[in-house]
């Protein structure tokens, strides 16, 4: 398994991958990696002969105040992980090697970008669409994995490369969830005992809203309300969002009709959770 830290370095190898005519698929983390990234991992083994996980912490996409400092990086086990899950190359670099100094190009995805997650971490996705074009310009991968998980992120980076005709296709894979149903993040590590058991009720008031929808409920004031009221039950979880949207748009729906995405965002403790799912009808 290769290790590049330099853009140029990682370039050059992808091109190699791809003049020996390997679909190489390419997965963005910023490492600390839990079940949920090697599923995506996984994922690109399954479909490309070749794949590339780069590992960034991208300081872009933290607000001043968030956990940028604090956010856990275990390179070295990452790598071995990785090697076992048999990655042909991590792609590591520096924010310097990232980020020229005194840039002043974005890349943003107006509208998504403020909804959900961005509404409440203003400048957070247009750090994800910059680093994630950055990604793609240096490893230029055929397919991208992202996970459902991030579903904001993803429906803001689906819009990305189509707007700007990225020739990538990107892959979603499925929530990986602990078995008593906490959704896997990299941010579950800074909860105690006690807020780790609080945090369940993210998952629980999201059952409760598949619940009612299942039960026949399509009026969305009324299915957040059912996910609202469940979490209201834990004083030490603080809302941020509940909403049920459109997936691509990300736009409030006003019922759940055709598909429609529950998410939620809370404070637990200091901690910022985020999940979600969504609700098909059929026919
Ligand atoms: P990170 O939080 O490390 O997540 C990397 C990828 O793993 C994302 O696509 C995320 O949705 C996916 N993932 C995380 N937890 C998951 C889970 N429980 N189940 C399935 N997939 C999961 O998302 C980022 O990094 C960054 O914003 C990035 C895209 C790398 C840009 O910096």
């Amino acid at each position: 398994m290769k290790i590049c830290t330099s853009i140029a370095e990682a370039r050059a190898a992808s091109r190699q991958i791809r003049a020996e005519r390997k679909r190489l698929g390419l997965v963005p983390t910023m490492g600390a990696l839990h079940a949920g990234h090697l599923s995506l991992v996984r994922a690109a083994k399954a479909r490309c002969a070749a794949v590339v996980v780069s590992i960034f912490v991208n300081p872009t996409q933290f607000g001043p105040k968030e956990d940028f400092a604090k956010y856990p990086r275990p390179f070295e086990s990452d790598c071995a992980v990785l090697e076992k899950e048999g990655a042909d190359m991590i792609f590591a670099p520096t924010a310097d090697e990232m980020y020229a100094k005194g840039e002043i190009t974005w890349v943003t995805v107006e509208g998504p970008s403020e909804k959900l997650d961005g509404r409440s971490r203003p400048g957070h996705f247009r750090g994800v669409t910059t680093v994630v074009a950055k990604l793609f310009h240096g490893i230029e991968p055929e397919v991208a994995f992202f996970g459902q998980k991030d579903a904001a992120q993803l429906a803001v980076i689906r819009r990305m490369v189509r707007d700007l005709n990225f020739p990538v296709e990107i892959v979603s894979c499925p929530i990986v969830r602990e078995p008593d149903g906490l959704a896997m993040s990299s941010r579950n590590a800074y909860l105690s005992p006690k807020e780790r058991c609080s945090a369940l009720v993210l998952n629980r008031s999201l059952q409760e809203v598949e619940k009612a929808f299942r039960g026949g409920e399509r009026d969305a004031r009324a299915l957040v309300q059912s996910g609202r009221a469940v979490l209201a039950q834990e004083p030490e979880v603080r809302l941020d969002y509940f909403e049920i949207v459109d997936p691509e748009t990300l736009d409030p729906l006003a019922a759940a009709s055709g598909k429609s995405l529950v998410a939620v965002a809370a404070y637990v403790g200091s901690t910022r959770l985020i999940d979600n799912v969504v609700l098909e009808s059929r026919g």
